[in-house]
């Protein structure tokens, strides 16, 4: 077992884990994170994606012990004061769901790329999340999200 200490949605954890335990099962699992869904077992699909000291990763290709002294936002963080983040207000204004189970990990690489690209072009949204998969919306709707959001200047 390894001993590690991480700040998860603004709450810090010290815990014992496996050091072969992913942080998507950390976050679930022991956390209760289970806004963070896991949609494959390859490293593919992106909707496990959190950040992790500020930029995204697909929380089933880190080791929660690689998470150690990290500051992670989830899904279940990224309001603030109950008020929805923009992009979660896009997202729901454009309609840029249906099953939603990779609308947790699409937000969380939206937030990352209009962090390092307030203003991008619909080309650079759709390559920006192209290590997210949805099976059901086409994208047309996610990227319009994304789009309205940025225009809101959404740089957190
Ligand atoms: S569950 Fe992590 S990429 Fe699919
Ligand atoms: S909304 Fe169903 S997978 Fe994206």
């Amino acid at each position: 077992m390894a001993r590690i200490t991480v700040t998860v949605d603004g709450v810090t954890y010290s815990d014992d884990v496996e050091p072969r335990l992913l942080l998507v099962h950390y976050l679930r699992e022991r956390l209760g994170k289970t806004g963070t869904p896991i949609g494959c077992d390859t490293s593919n699909c992106g909707a496990c994606t959190v950040q992790m000291d500020g930029a995204s990763v697909k929380s089933c290709s880190v080791l929660a012990v690689q998470a150690d002294g990290a500051d992670i936002t989830t899904i279940q963080g990224l309001a603030q004061d109950g008020e929805w983040h923009p992009l979660q207000r896009a997202f729901h204004e454009q309609h840029a769901l249906q099953c939603g189970y990779c609308t947790p990990g699409m937000i969380m690489a939206a937030v990352d790329l209009l962090r390092t690209n307030p203003h991008p072009t619909e080309q650079e949204i759709r390559e920006g999340l192209e290590g997210n998969l949805c099976r059901c919306t086409g994208y047309e709707n996610i990227v319009r999200a994304v789009k309205s959001a940025a225009e809101t200047g959404v740089t957190s």
